[in-house]
């Protein structure tokens, strides 16, 4: 890894809404798409469940973390930046579309991430590698520690000269959580009627900008166990966009649709139930989901359509978040041949 690259001078745009800096790094807006046979599949009327293709963001392999890096990196180049510094799961994607955005900017990345090194590069990581970045491994360490060891990695390239940026876990704070709230927008405009927008959470940003911008009532998150406070963290988000005024106060106060009940062993660990929504939105739609997050996320609307809380005829989203590198660095793959077709 070099720190060398020539920095561009790319210049943030302004974003009427709260004043904030955004620079462009994807293609927007990302498409929505009719799964009528995955809607038969799991007892919506055909016609009414839609999926919004944030896979399909278009830097460095696609996914939702594209629209929060918007805002966070044009912070980080109003902050006189060079090198982008975040942490993550070792198969994080969010450390892969920082790597991308940081090349995309000419910054240099470091990435402190949970775990060991493998042997080989697999998933997100061989694509880091291929993106430049440097990777500080912290071993098996919990969530503070891993602040911590960020903490320590920026004093040090602080030290090397280096104007470090952190990009916050997850790209979740108030500032990235803005992203989504141009991803509700979109969706209002692409689906007048809808009624339930279904997201995976994992940092909660993804959540909190969709509720910002659709009210809480008709966003119902699927937690993927990646944070034991997620809840309140994304209260915490919701309190910070409503005093910018980005939002009504009265819906940040308001209870969340948050579904807890697809994690399963935990966090990364496939369920039954992910394993049986990869294979229907695969076989039903030819969509890939990915095993950590957009697969406990359909399971989850799976389940909210079997207790009722998504009823048959309302106009549901599937917000597909995208993850597909995480697939090919998942246990899933290699255990393929256990799982035949369940059509
Ligand atoms: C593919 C994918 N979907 C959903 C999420 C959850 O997004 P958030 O962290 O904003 O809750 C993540 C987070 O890493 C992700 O990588």
């Amino acid at each position: 890894m070099t720190f060398s690259k020539g920095r561009r001078s790319i210049t943030a745009s302004n974003d009427q809404r709260a004043g904030l800096g955004q620079v462009s790094l994807g293609s927007w807006p990302t498409p929505v798409e009719a799964a009528p046979r995955l809607a038969a599949r799991l007892g919506i009327k055909p016609g009414s469940l839609w999926i919004k293709r944030d896979d399909l963001t278009g830097l460095g392999a696609g996914g939702n973390k594209v629209r929060k890096l918007q805002y966070t990196c044009a912070a980080a180049l109003d902050n006189g930046a060079t090198t982008l510094v975040t942490s993550g799961a070792a198969q994080s994607n969010h450390a892969r579309l920082t790597a991308a955005a940081a090349c995309r900017l000419g910054l240099d990345c470091c990435l402190v991430l949970a775990g060991q090194a493998p042997l080989v590069p697999d998933g997100n990581l061989a694509l880091e590698a291929l993106l430049g970045a440097q990777i500080v491994w912290a071993g098996d360490v919990k969530d503070d520690e891993l602040g911590r060891r960020v903490d320590a990695v920026s004093c040090e390239l602080t030290n090397a000269g280096k104007r470090v940026e952190v990009i916050p876990f997850g790209g979740s704070n108030v500032r990235g959580a803005h992203g989504y709230i141009d991803c509700g927008h979109e969706l209002r405009a692409q689906i007048p009627g809808l009624r339930h927008v279904v997201v995976a959470v994992g940092s909660g940003g993804t959540m909190a900008g969709l509720v910002a911008a659709l009210g809480p009532e008709r966003v119902l998150g699927i937690d993927a166990g990646a944070m034991p406070d997620v809840a309140d963290r994304i209260g915490g988000m919701l309190g910070g966009l409503a005093a910018q005024g980005a939002m009504p106060l009265a819906h940040a106060r308001q209870p969340l649709r948050l579904r807890s009940d697809q994690i399963g062993p935990g966090y990364g660990v496939l369920t039954r139930q992910a394993r049986d929504a990869l294979v229907d939105a695969g076989q039903c739609e030819g969509i890939i989901l990915d095993p950590v997050y957009t697969a406990k996320a359909l399971s989850g609307l799976a389940a909210a359509v079997a207790d009722g809380s998504i009823s048959r005829d309302d106009c549901t989203v599937f917000v597909h978040t995208g993850g597909l590198p995480g697939l090919f660095g998942h246990d899933f793959l290699r255990d393929l041949q256990r799982y035949p077709p369940s059509i």
